[in-house]
């Protein structure tokens, strides 16, 4: 009889251990998916990588407006060397928008319109020619 009492007990804690484990596990894998972690090949102000100093004329500044978002890459524009492209994507990959630029664009600026009623995680994207792609997450 001890035995088999033992027996449920230690089946009962490998039963909880297995749980807490189960959920630490899940934890760290959400935490994972809530920033942005491609190294040498995605470029944040937090993960600048071989671009480090260079978030601040690559990054995205953003700004909300109602439902107007507008991105601004605060860098040079010059056919040698410009930002090539915007994106505004949301949290399920959907495009909201984007708009290409050349050399000769004074600035790289865009603004796109959320979707009526649009709230949540939201990623700007801007892409340099020589220094790669850089992303801002954010919330509206
Ligand atoms: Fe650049």
């Amino acid at each position: 009889m001890k035995d088999r009492r033992s027996f449920i007990r230690k089946g009962a804690l490998l039963a909880s251990a297995a749980m807490v484990s189960a959920s630490v596990f899940a934890k760290s894998e959400s935490e994972k998916k809530k920033s942005i972690n491609l190294p040498g090949l995605v470029f944040t102000e937090e993960s600048q990588g071989k671009w480090e100093g260079k978030a601040g004329s690559h990054v995205p500044i953003v700004t909300v407006n109602g439902n107007k978002v507008t991105l601004l890459t605060a860098h040079g524009m010059s056919n040698a060397h410009y930002i090539v492209r915007h994106t505004l994507v949301d949290k399920a990959g959907t495009m909201i928008g984007s708009k290409t630029f050349s050399g000769d664009d004074g600035k790289a600026e865009s603004t796109f319109e959320l979707p009526t009623g649009f709230s949540g995680k939201l990623y700007a994207t801007s892409f340099c020619n020589k220094h790669d792609f850089w992303v801002k997450e954010f919330d509206v």
